[in-house]
């Protein structure tokens, strides 16, 4: 089922979402609508609270980026091991209709999470998809990409924001 994306500034983009004990139906269920959802929205990834679910787990899929290797991925309690290098990319969101805002992340991570049967996977992630996943994991500990600007560049980038959710009201 296709549900509603939270739109920023709702108050649940803005706190850290909870670890899953159990991976049950319920959760198995809201894996598939994030995966329906984000689909139905073009994006290539998702966090649980980006659709109204506190609940620390993301889905990515980077396969309609034509110049990323596909990589289809749920990741449930999701933590990064360490990042190294530097790589700024013009991000979108979601949750920010419209807007794009240059972001610099971890050039390659290492992740610690659980799938979606439950069982621990490590992986390591590189390029545009770790530029994915460290998006992702930043709405689940209550973080957006404009907290990622400081100063000017943040205001600037809400200024823009907020004009273009005028437009479209
Ligand atoms: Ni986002």
């Amino acid at each position: 089922m296709v549900r509603d994306i939270v739109i920023y500034p709702n108050e649940i983009l803005k706190k850290p979402t909870e670890k899953v004990d159990v991976i049950d139906k319920e959760v198995q269920n809201l894996i598939r609508d994030m995966f329906e959802t984000m689909y139905n929205a073009e994006g290539v990834g998702l966090a649980a609270n980006q659709i109204g679910v506190p609940l620390s787990v993301m889905v990515i899929d980077t396969s309609p980026k034509e110049d990323a290797p596909p990589l289809k991925l749920v990741l449930i309690n999701p933590e990064i091991e360490s990042g190294e290098g530097k790589i700024k990319y013009k991000e979108g969101c979601l949750s920010f209709p419209g807007l794009s805002v240059e972001v610099e992340r971890y050039e390659k991570v290492k992740v610690k999470a659980l799938n979606e049967h439950g069982e621990p996977v490590e992986l390591t992630l590189e390029g545009f998809p770790a530029i994915v996943f460290q998006h992702e994991l930043d709405h689940l500990k209550g973080i957006t990409f404009v907290d990622r600007l400081k100063g000017w560049r943040r205001r600037m980038a809400l200024e823009k924001y907020r004009k273009l959710l005028k437009e479209r009201a």
